[in-house]
């Protein structure tokens, strides 16, 4: 398969990947070598200008859109956070979450000791992007909570 973005510049040159069912891989390369390239054309955001990929060995741009994408999750690598408190920003993966199961989340995504030290713990008010909160940013990526 060859891929280039609108500028002509090749991008993915001869490249070919297989992947079994079931199976789980990673791509791993360094910035500019094309992961989010590769996804974005599982995702069909873009498609091959040469050759085919394939699922259950049919094209797919047989599958519709609708059936591809309703089966891909992502996760970005800079979570949104809402203004409001941690607690309701949590509480936003599942809005009928008790207070209890919102703390369990933090617990299992390893949140909670830091939510707790925080003056108003789970009340504390994060900000629009989390501005109202004094700490390294990239923290909050480790913060898939998992509802
Ligand atoms: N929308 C785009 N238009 C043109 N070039 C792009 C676009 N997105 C990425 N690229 C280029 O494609 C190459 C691969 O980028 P990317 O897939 O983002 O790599 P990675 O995710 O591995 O860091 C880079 O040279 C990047 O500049
Ligand atoms: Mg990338």
């Amino acid at each position: 398969m060859d891929f280039y973005y609108e500028d002509r510049k090749p991008i993915l040159t001869d490249f070919s990947l297989q992947v079994a069912p079931g199976e789980t891989i990673a791509l791993v390369g360094p910035t500019g070598g094309g992961k989010t390239t590769i996804v974005n054309l599982l995702c069909r955001f873009y498609e091959p200008k040469n050759g085919h990929i394939r699922i259950n060995g049919y094209d797919y741009t047989d599958y519709t859109l609708q059936s591809l994408q309703s089966r891909v999750g992502i996760v970005l690598q800079t979570p949104h956070l809402f203004s409001g408190t941690i607690r309701e920003n949590i509480r936003y993966g599942r809005l009928d979450a008790s207070d209890s199961q919102v703390e369990e989340a933090a617990r299992v995504a390893g949140a909670h000791e830091f939510i707790t030290s925080f003056e108003k713990s789970y009340d504390q008010d994060v900000g629009e992007g989390g501005n109202l909160l004094s700490l390294d940013r990239s923290n909050w990526s480790a913060w898939h909570v998992p509802f």
